[in-house]
């Protein structure tokens, strides 16, 4: 019953696709943000080494906050050397509301950033009539060389040095809760085509969500001979989750 809903719903965002456009938020003074000293010498560090002044004047508290977490796990766990060319994807990225953690991370360890974010759902609307995609224009409007791509990414042929992977649908139920038609829960599929897209020397970094999930993920990887490194739960002065969250970087030699 839930799918045929999901199913319904799903056919009539892709055909009507109706949204406001051009969506927009207004900055938000930082003040006070941090309590603790840990999170505010965290906060200058990554603000000096990635230059993040322009987010920080420039955004909600929240966005801020989402955005300083991509940073602080990605500048934990990735040690990068620079290039001329960098090519990275966002599965599954939403409304891309952390697209400019993700852009600035890596634009220091490289002169020309492709970054691309990829999603499914493009068309979901919310309660004020924006939908994904114009929300994530807005994130992504003074970001040179990245682009929202609204498309299934089973279909997507393009290759990575980098692929980003927060929180995929690795069990059924949550997908369906999400909206999802069953067809798409394709797991396998998704890791083996991410795999795939992955140039040699480069790396997967999934987060997810739960121990379920993490340990899922991991069989799959077996499964599939994906070599992985485990990095076991992953937390951040910035944001606080209530359900944990596991992370694992895949390589490709
Ligand atoms: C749990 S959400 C995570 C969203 C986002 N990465 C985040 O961390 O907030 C998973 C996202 O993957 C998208 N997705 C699922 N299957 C997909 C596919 N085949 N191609 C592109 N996106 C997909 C969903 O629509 C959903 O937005």
């Amino acid at each position: 019953m839930k799918n045929f809903k999901n199913q319904i719903d799903f056919f009539l965002r892709q055909y009507l696709g109706f949204s406001r456009k051009n969506y927009s938020e207004k900055n938000e003074s930082k003040e006070g943000l941090f309590a603790q000293q840990k999170a505010l010498e965290r906060e200058q560090y990554l603000l000096e080494k990635f230059g993040l002044e322009t987010l920080k004047s420039n955004s909600t508290r929240q966005n801020y906050l989402e955005n300083l977490y991509t940073v602080d796990l990605l500048e934990r766990f990735f040690e990068l050397e620079f290039r001329d060319n960098l090519t990275v994807l966002d599965i599954g990225c939403k409304n891309w509301c952390y697209a400019r953690g993700e852009y600035f991370f890596f634009k220091r360890y490289c002169k020309n950033l492709i970054l691309d974010g990829i999603e499914i759902d493009s068309n979901r609307l919310y309660t004020n009539f924006y939908n994904r995609r114009e929300v994530a224009k807005f994130h992504i409007k003074d970001l040179k060389g990245a682009k929202y791509i609204s498309k299934d990414f089973l279909r997507h042929d393009r290759r990575y040095n980098y692929i980003m992977w927060f929180l995929p649908f690795i069990i059924k139920e949550p997908m369906q809760k999400w909206g999802l038609p069953d067809k798409y829960f394709q797991p396998e599929k998704m890791l083996s085509h991410a795999y795939e897209l992955l140039n040699s020397g480069g790396n997967i970094f999934v987060v997810n969500q739960g121990l379920t999930e993490y340990n899922v993920q991991k069989g799959l990887c077996q499964k599939l001979n994906i070599p992985f490194i485990l990095l076991g739960e992953v937390k951040s002065e910035f944001l606080n989750y209530e359900i944990p969250m596991f992370a694992m970087v895949l390589n490709k030699n």
